[in-house]
């Protein structure tokens, strides 16, 4: 039977080989955390990490990952729930509906993983999941809170942050 790595368990499977790794998650190891948008790698909201890095699962086959790689979900991003991103995500209220809110913190996660201190350039070019609510401005300072990077004009930019309108869903 075949096995993957997850969250730091070793997980046994009966999916088919060509079964993508969203639905194994969900499906088979009812890690229900990990959603599903648009099944082509578009949206993000199946971003898991695999060894780091942030990887749309609603495209990996299973069988083409194997026991020694390392898939983290969000179930698994920190056993208490209290991951750096986590608690800037509770402080600032990021998420509306909240149903891309873990593929934009996986995402998160895997870019501080590679840049504790990242840019807004590096967080623009790492943070394309999709957000119906347009959360991005609060995704954004979160970021930027959880890596511990002062905001240039505090006071104006975070209250503008938590200000900007949504949009109806
Ligand atoms: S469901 Fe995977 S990117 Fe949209
Ligand atoms: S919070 Fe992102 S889709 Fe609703």
């Amino acid at each position: 039977m075949p096995s993957l790595n997850v969250n730091g368990q070793t997980r046994d499977h009966q999916a088919e080989a060509d079964t993508p790794l969203l639905w194994v998650l969900r499906e088979h190891l009812g890690l229900t955390g990990t959603k599903y948008g648009c099944g082509v790698a578009q949206c993000g909201s199946c971003t898991v990490m695999i060894d780091g890095a942030a990887v749309r699962s609603c495209v990996v086959p299973v069988s083409s990952l194997g026991a020694q790689q390392r898939i983290t979900t969000i179930e698994g991003l920190s056993p208490r729930g209290d991951h750096p991103l986590q608690k800037a995500w509770i402080d600032l209220d990021v998420p509306q509906c909240g149903y891309c809110q873990s593929g934009m913190l996986m995402a998160a996660a895997a870019l501080l993983h590679r840049v504790p201190k990242p840019t807004d350039e590096q967080i623009d070019a790492a943070m394309t999941n999709i957000c119906r609510c347009g959360t991005y401005n609060r995704v954004r300072a979160g970021i930027k809170r959880a890596a511990g990077i002062a905001v240039a004009d505090k006071g104006a930019s975070t209250t503008a942050v938590l200000q900007v309108p949504e949009q109806s869903a």
